[in-house]
């Protein structure tokens, strides 16, 4: 691991925000983890900033809590007592100028001489403008030829669409440049997200096949069985494409679907990634009810902070086309929802049938096609599905599995937490796992086109799903008109 060599400086962490949950959940756990796992550049500190009157002492007691509730190991007091001594706490308004002030000064006291600064900003996104915007204001944005650094790393949602998000980019590039500016989200931090490169590109045998001569379709699946809960407020205003799609799903597409970059590095990475989201045809208006399918879970206009009258969808189904020479005529299939029967986030890409049969022709829909599975969560691995001989049957045919499980072959507990490894990339400078500001954009404008769609008098008809199903009949349709069908799952794995 090479740390940028600014980083011999010690660095400051500053969390606004750092009484809320994502605080609590997983920014404190993934530092902790970081700090025991002796990754964490020498001189470290953690400012919690936000507007609750906590004293230190209470601040790192509320911390111990959340990190004892969600690190995932047990905590060894020495550790903790080393990791605390650098936790700090400084009240403050997120709307007030002179409280950056304060805050400016309190920092430049703990540390004393130069010292670099990331900041984080958790909070909820409508203070994000105000943050930046003052955090420039009080002079603690700009960096200094060869001196100590200052990053930021914005929380999704990354603006509403695409006109906020652009008036958001806008506004945070008055404050940084955009190499100071990292923006979240979490999957591309899971180990499994970040392996799909790793599997396509550090072996040589499954590039050559990895294009529309081999590949009949790709399906992307993130179920969740969890309901909009407390986030009723939120969500009710978001809906699953702004919440899932706009984000986690196509930087799963682009991942699968991406040229090899040059290097491994956040320029030619996020060059290809775009290049994928730029290739993404728009659904045209008129086909929006062909191309997507909406719903709503039963009973979701009954959640407390849900409109009575909500046409939120909960879950979506997309058919996406990637328009290239890879790509050309290989459809992908992307689906994601709320109170599903099980949380399961797959890709699945399923090959093309053999292209003459020669065995068992009296019962051709027994042969299946070559599948390959990248399981993200939660039954993290790979798996080939190929046909074989059922012994002692003259010309019968099984499909049968090619396994690769990371608790199996790494242990149970191998897998980090995806925020460990996206601050201490930021802190190192490698912007990779990050979004950059044109990929926001253009994801914007592709879940805009399909919005648009939804509320003209095109839209396909907001339907419902029980809780607990698999999503809508709808979405079944929505492969069966090209002869294809989801994955059928059985006790969580796809058959
Ligand atoms: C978040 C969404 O970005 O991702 C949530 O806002 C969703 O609605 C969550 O539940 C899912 O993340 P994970 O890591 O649990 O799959």
């Amino acid at each position: 691991m090479t740390l940028d060599a600014r980083n011999e400086k010690p660095t400051t962490i500053v969390i606004f925000g750092a009484s809320g949950d994502l605080t609590a959940r997983k920014l404190m756990p993934a530092l902790f983890n970081q700090h025991r796992k002796r990754r964490l550049p020498t001189g470290t500190r953690v400012v919690g900033y936000a507007r609750r009157p906590y004293s230190r002492a209470e601040f790192q007691t509320l911390m111990q809590e959340a990190v004892t509730s969600f690190a995932g190991v047990p905590i060894d007091p020495a550790v903790w007592y080393d990791f605390s001594s650098r936790l700090f706490y400084a009240r403050g308004d997120l709307d007030t100028p002179a409280d950056y002030a304060s805050l400016h000064t309190f920092l430049a006291d703990i540390e004393g001489g130069p010292a670099n600064r990331l900041y984080y900003l958790a909070t909820a996104p409508e203070f994000y403008p105000a943050i930046v915007t003052h955090l420039c204001a009080a002079g603690m944005s700009e960096e200094k030829e060869n001196e100590a650094w200052r990053r930021v790393i914005i929380e999704k949602p990354f603006g509403h669409d695409q006109s906020t998000a652009r008036e958001l980019n806008d506004i945070v590039h008055r404050a940084f440049r955009e190499r100071q500016v990292y923006r979240i989200d979490h999957y591309l931090g899971k180990e499994t997200a970040q392996n799909i490169l790793f599997f396509r590109f550090a072996n040589s045998i499954f590039e050559p096949i990895w294009n529309r001569n081999y590949i009949d379709h790709v399906e992307i699946t993130v179920a969740e069985s969890v309901d909009v809960g407390h986030r009723a407020g939120y969500y009710d205003q978001a809906g699953v494409l702004r919440d899932m799609f706009q984000n986690h799903l196509l930087q799963l597409l682009a991942l699968v679907a991406m040229e090899p970059p040059v290097e491994f590095e956040a320029t030619a990475v996020r060059n290809e990634k775009m290049k994928v989201l730029s290739a993404l045809q728009l659904i045209p208006l008129d086909r929006v009810a062909d191309y997507t399918v909406r719903a709503q879970y039963e009973h979701y206009r009954d959640e407390r902070g849900v409109a009575p009258d909500s046409q939120t969808p909960t879950y979506a189904a997309l058919r996406l086309q990637v328009d290239n020479w890879r790509w050309q005529g290989v459809p992908f299939y992307l689906r994601s929802g709320k109170a599903l029967k099980t949380k399961l986030s797959e890709v699945v890409i399923q090959f093309r049938s053999p292209p003459h049969v020669l065995f068992n022709r009296m019962e051709l829909n027994r042969m299946r096609p070559n599948v390959l599975v990248l399981s993200i969560q939660p039954d993290e691995g790979m798996r080939l599905t190929f046909e074989t001989k059922v012994p002692d049957s003259p010309q019968a045919t099984r499909s049968v599995d090619m396994e690769f499980n990371y608790s199996s072959s790494f242990g149970e507990d191998a897998i980090p937490e995806a925020y460990e490894r996206l601050l201490l990339d930021a802190i190192l400078g490698d912007a990779s796992l990050f979004i950059r500001g044109d990929e926001i954009d253009r994801a914007w404008g592709l879940i805009d086109s399909i919005l648009a769609g939804w509320a003209s008098p095109h839209a396909p008809p907001l339907v419902e799903y029980s809780r607990g199903s698999w999503g809508p009949a709808e979405s079944k349709a929505l492969l069966a008109r090209d002869g294809r069908a989801w994955r059928e799952y059985v006790n969580g794995k796809a058959s």
